[in-house]
């Protein structure tokens, strides 16, 4: 019951035959230095044997416009649809793996595979990030702060998604001391 999560779409495979996505919320980072991320997949998932033989693949983040797509490579196996085609999703070559990133996606976060933990139901694998891809346009053009918010990114809430919502504070804010009132002159007009 550890929500909300992310709802990323995981491209796989080494060739275009090969290539496959697999919808995953068992998802995130786990270390800063170096960068460290997981997803833990079943291994009765199609995805599984591609990613452990492969032992690399991309996670790309999702957004409000591939929500469906992102529903649907999670509720339909590769071993029957290629999904790429049939959500009429771009495979475009990633900077190090050999895994395909999802053009359509904003961030795409290529990930080399260093551990596998048989835990249970699920594998978890245990990877490095070599590389992150992210859309130009998210960047602000001023001051090049990174606006992943303006993606619509997506949600997973036990059993339901989401986009996310009102904007409360940001990171220290609870520390922060408030900014002095400046004294108004008497005679100011309002
Ligand atoms: C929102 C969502 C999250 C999911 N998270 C996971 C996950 O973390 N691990 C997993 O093994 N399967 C997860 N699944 C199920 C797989 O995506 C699903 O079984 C998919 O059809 C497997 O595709 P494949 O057989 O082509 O690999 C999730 C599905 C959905 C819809």
């Amino acid at each position: 019951m550890i929500y909300p999560l992310p709802a990323v779409m995981v491209s796989c495979g080494s060739s275009e035959k090969e290539y496959n996505i697999i919808t995953v919320s068992w998802t995130g980072t786990i270390c800063t230095d170096p960068p460290m991320c997981y997803i833990s997949v079943r291994p009765s998932r199609h995805s599984y044997d591609i990613i452990k033989r492969n032992g690399e693949y991309v996670i790309n983040l999702t957004t409000s416009s591939l929500a469906y797509a992102t529903d649907w490579c999670g509720v339909r196996t590769g071993s029957k649809h290629n999904k790429f085609e049939e959500m009429k999703l771009t495979p475009v070559p990633a900077s190090v793996v050999k895994a395909p990133m999802i053009k359509e996606s904003p961030v795409n976060i290529e990930c080399v595979v260093k551990e596998i933990k048989e835990l249970g139901s699920h594998h978890m694998f245990i990877s490095e990030i070599v590389a992150v891809n992210a859309d130009s346009e998210l960047f602000d053009e001023k001051t090049g702060v990174f606006r992943l918010n303006d993606s619509e990114p997506l949600c997973y809430l036990h059993g339901r998604y989401y986009l996310t919502g009102k904007f409360i504070g940001k990171f220290g804010f609870s520390v922060e001391k408030k900014k002095k009132k400046k004294k108004q002159s008497k005679d100011r007009i309002i």
